[in-house]
């Protein structure tokens, strides 16, 4: 690894006792491939649900399962239809609801329990309305391209850490009494042209003929990359699965049965319900043999498929099939065992937030990444002057909860930035802004706090400037200055610019950097050799035009934080918390260091296959500015010792998996098979948490990536504390898709461990 960035230790070389015996029976396709009646899964802790289900259905007419699967109620049997609802921030829309974070912001905690904790709270918040079904967790788009208008709603771009928060989010939901409906199922990785004209989450640029897009990736790919989280999902307990409004090899996700029934019912295992996503499905009989099992009335009417079942365009076992998928996620959860509170609808005062916002302020603390402290700039120290800069230091004029869109928004936003739009909006019953919080702060601390909320006013010194309400120098002595940024920032003893990108569905971002936001820190550094900047952004925001400004002594990076947002990073920049976020993307120095772009034609060609993000620049040795897994803290650490051991050396003694088709895939991909550990001391001053991160290089045969993520742990560490981290790898983990076998294989030859400090110096 080229990388200046890169400290390898440690170093191991293991060999594998991988099979000679390579040897596979090609999984067969056949009419009853993906039915959950067809017995090729073993349904494990689904089975009690699937009796239940089947009992149902069994009491259900033709007619009445056309209706179950569009979405009706039935009387006969006592079955009230399921209430779908949005999204992964809680129950979109409602009233007394807690303000979540986005997703892209929680998982650079890299803190499995506080992801489990921020998904549980959700879950009940949607189980406390007396909703069914919750669309999400959302891992895809996965974040091909870094312009991605939705990467705000998903759980960053390395495959096995996006997959570990997405199964532990279907989880936790499951565990909270609710159906989890995973998205987006699969391969939309753009909103430009995802939706054909007309459509009503159509973007002003998705009305061309092309749309929706085909993406075209290969099965190898297609399986490491994109896949691979969906294993995750399904293995947590998904019950539903949303596919995408987009095309992949030129037919609709929602009725291509090698996605759906293969893919995702069979290879998977999945035994829930796949729903549509808007205009996903457009035929009756391709949607319902491709895979779909829930979809519109108008397309699948009583007589359309009555008719099908008679002259044999949809067999009576797949219709069988999509009622029972449509009510066992039901009973997985317990649905029916009559605790759940009645379904209310969206301004009803049923206040579901318990102690939520200590969740909230707790994981928006944890998920921010300090990138750049010098000159002991952070934490602050009761500082006795501070002037705070930016539009998104304080609150936006008519306040957060901003009007629902799903075709777009602008690259930034005149206000704090909390939360995202269309699907990733946040409902806010309040929101903390900086400059509430740390003027709170400077209130007992004996700080002097002055502020600019906004990027542009006055900014050149009163000798050049107009009106616009900057540079009217009509006050002066005493504690009034000049309004102007240069001259709010002279003489302060720290200057915080705040600074955010704004993106969501239904269009991609047109810039990574923003210009007037820039050179607002560059005028604020002109004048202030303190600067702290805090970036609070959807996705990668590229910070070249000032990062290097020796004036700039600190940068806070993070997400869309929610209704906390303002204390969370009032806790990192006062070191009431040690700040231990990692990114969870490469941000690069420039644009054109990413290899992928919007696509523009009707099918995108995914050439890139698995090199996305710090995969492709460790292939082409692009320096980024901050790598993949990058966070600095207010303490240091130093690692040792590392050594990695197979555990289960029957599990690697063959090639391909062994263990029947189960839920979550072929059982024995899920068993650990080798154990690394390594010591981590807190050779600081300060307690702090250390996000560990272990990444493999697999041998050149199996065609892998230079270096993949593979385990990470959090831990706190007193000053002077030393652990031993301990990371198990599942047979999954060190597995490759063998297109020719189709199937997980092992191969053989030396693994090479690393548990990196990446620190960037
Ligand atoms: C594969 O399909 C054929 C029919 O197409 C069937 O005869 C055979 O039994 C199937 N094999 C397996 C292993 O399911
Ligand atoms: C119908 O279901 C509801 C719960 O959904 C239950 O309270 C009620 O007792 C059931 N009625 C019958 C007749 O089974
Ligand atoms: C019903 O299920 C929910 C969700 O799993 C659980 O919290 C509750 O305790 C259950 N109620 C009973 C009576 O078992
Ligand atoms: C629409 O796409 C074209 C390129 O195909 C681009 O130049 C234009 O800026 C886009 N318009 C919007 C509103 O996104
Ligand atoms: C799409 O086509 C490619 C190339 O033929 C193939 O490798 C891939 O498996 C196909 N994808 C699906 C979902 O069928
Ligand atoms: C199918 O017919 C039943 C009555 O026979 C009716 O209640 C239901 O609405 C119909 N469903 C659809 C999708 O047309
Ligand atoms: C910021 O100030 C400029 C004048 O310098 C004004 O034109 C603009 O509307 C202000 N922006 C906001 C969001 O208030
Ligand atoms: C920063 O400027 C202040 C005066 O505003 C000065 O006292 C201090 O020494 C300077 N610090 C550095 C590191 O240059
Ligand atoms: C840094 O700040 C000082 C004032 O403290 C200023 O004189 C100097 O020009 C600034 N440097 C840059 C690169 O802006
Ligand atoms: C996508 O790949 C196919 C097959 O290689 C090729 O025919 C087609 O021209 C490509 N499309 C684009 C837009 O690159
Ligand atoms: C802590 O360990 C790191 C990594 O080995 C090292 O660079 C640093 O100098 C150490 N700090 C102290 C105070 O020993
Ligand atoms: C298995 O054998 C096939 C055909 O010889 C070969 O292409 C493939 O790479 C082998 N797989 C492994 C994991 O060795």
């Amino acid at each position: 690894m080229k990388h200046s960035t890169t400290h390898l230790l440690g170093a191991l070389l293991l060999p594998l006792l991988a099979a000679a015996q390579n040897s596979t029976t090609p999984s067969n396709t056949t009419s009853t491939e993906g039915l959950l009646s067809s017995e090729s899964v073993d349904l494990g802790d689904w089975a009690d649900a699937y009796s239940k289900a089947a009992a149902l259905v069994a009491q259900m007419t033709n007619s009445e399962k056309i209706t179950l699967i569009t979405g009706g109620s039935i009387e006969s049997v006592n079955w009230t239809a399921l209430e779908f609802k949005d999204a992964t921030q809680g129950p979109q829309g409602y009233e007394y609801v807690t303000g979540w974070s986005e997703s892209s912001a929680m998982v650079t905690t890299w803190d499995r329990q506080l992801w489990y904790n921020q998904f549980k709270a959700v879950g009940l918040e949607f189980y406390g309305k007396g909703i069914q079904v919750a669309n999400a967790p959302t891992s895809q788009p996965l974040g091909r391209t870094p312009w991605g208008g939705r990467l705000v709603e998903t759980l960053g771009q390395d495959s096995y850490l996006n997959g570990i928060a997405f199964g532990l989010g279907t989880q936790a939901f499951t565990d909270a009494g609710i159906v989890a409906s995973g998205k987006h199922f699969l391969l939309n990785e753009q909103e430009t042209n995802r939706q054909s004209a007309g459509g009503v989450g159509g973007s002003s640029n998705s009305s061309s003929s092309i749309a929706p897009y085909s993406s075209n990736v290969d099965d190898k790919a297609l399986h490491e990359t994109y896949l691979w989280p969906f294993y995750d999902g399904v293995k947590g307990g998904m019950g539903g699965v949303m596919c995408a409004m987009t095309k992949v090899n030129g037919t609709l996700s929602c009725e291509t049965p090698s996605l759906l029934q293969k893919l995702l019912k069979t290879e998977l295992g999945f035994p829930g319900l796949v729903l549509p996503d808007v205009d996903g499905q457009s035929t009756a009989f391709g949607s319902a043999n491709g895979g779909l099992d829930f979809g519109s009335s108008s397309i699948w009417s009583n007589t359309t498929l009555l008719e099908g079942i008679n002259n044999g365009s949809l067999s009576q076992a797949r219709l069988d099939d999509m009622a029972m998928r449509n009510v066992i996620g039901y009973y997985k959860v317990n649905l029916d065992n009559g605790t759940q509170p009645a379904f209310v609808d969206s301004s009803a005062h049923v206040d579901v937030r318990g102690n939520h916002s200590a969740i909230v302020r707790e994981n928006g603390a944890a998920s921010l990444v300090l990138l750049k402290n010098t000159n002991g700039a952070l934490p602050l120290k009761a500082p006795l002057s501070m002037a705070l800069f930016g539009s998104h230091a304080g609150p936006i004029m008519a306040g957060p909860n901003t009007v629902f869109s799903v075709s777009g928004v602008p690259d930034t936003y005149s206000g704090h930035l909390a939360g995202g739009s269309g699907s990733g909006q946040t409902s806010f019953p309040y929101l903390i802004t900086p400059q509430q919080a740390l003027t709170n702060r400077a209130a007992s601390d004996g700080t002097m706090i002055r502020w600019i909320l906004n990027n542009t006013y006055g900014a050149t010194t009163s000798s050049t400037m107009g009106g616009g309400g900057g540079g009217i120098a009509l006050l002066s002595g005493g504690t009034a200055l000049t309004q102007t940024i240069p001259d709010y920032a002279t003489g302060a003893e720290v200057c915080i610019a705040f600074i955010n990108a704004y993106s969501g569905e239904g269009a991609d971002r047109t810039e990574l950097r923003n210009t007037e936001q820039d050179a607002m820190v560059t005028s604020v550094a002109s004048e202030c050799n303190n600067t702290v900047v805090v970036v609070n952004t959807v996705g990668a925001r590229i910070l070249d035009t000032w990062i290097e400004n020796e004036n700039v002594t600190a940068v806070v990076y993070g997400g869309l934080l929610g209704q906390e947002s303002g204390n969370a990073l009032m806790d990192v920049l006062y070191g009431d918390v040690n700040p231990s976020g990692r990114l969870a993307y490469t941000i690069a120095k420039n644009e054109s260091d990413y290899n992928v772009g919007i696509c523009e034609t009707a099918v995108c060609n995914f050439t890139e296959g698995n090199y996305i993000d710090y995969k492709y620049f460790d292939k082409y040795n692009f320096t980024p500015r901050y790598e993949f897994g990058f966070g600095l803290s207010y303490t240091t650490f130093n690692y040792s010792d590392l050594s990695a051991s197979i555990t289960n050396s029957s599990a690697l003694a063959s090639t391909y998996p062994t263990g029947g088709l189960s839920v979550g895939g072929k059982t024995d991909l899920w068993d650990e098979v080798v154990s690394v550990s390594v010591a981590v001391a807190n050779n600081g001053t300060v307690d702090g948490h250390e996000v560990s991160q272990l990444y493999v290089q697999y041998p050149d045969a199996a065609d892998q990536p230079l270096r993949q993520l593979r385990g990470f742990e959090r831990t706190l560490l007193a000053s002077g504390e030393s652990a031993q981290v301990t990371f198990s790898l599942r047979r999954r983990d060190l597995s490759m898709w063998d297109v020719q076998a189709q199937d997980w294989a092992v191969v053989s030859g030396d693994y090479v461990f690393s548990a990196e400090l990446a620190r960037g110096n």
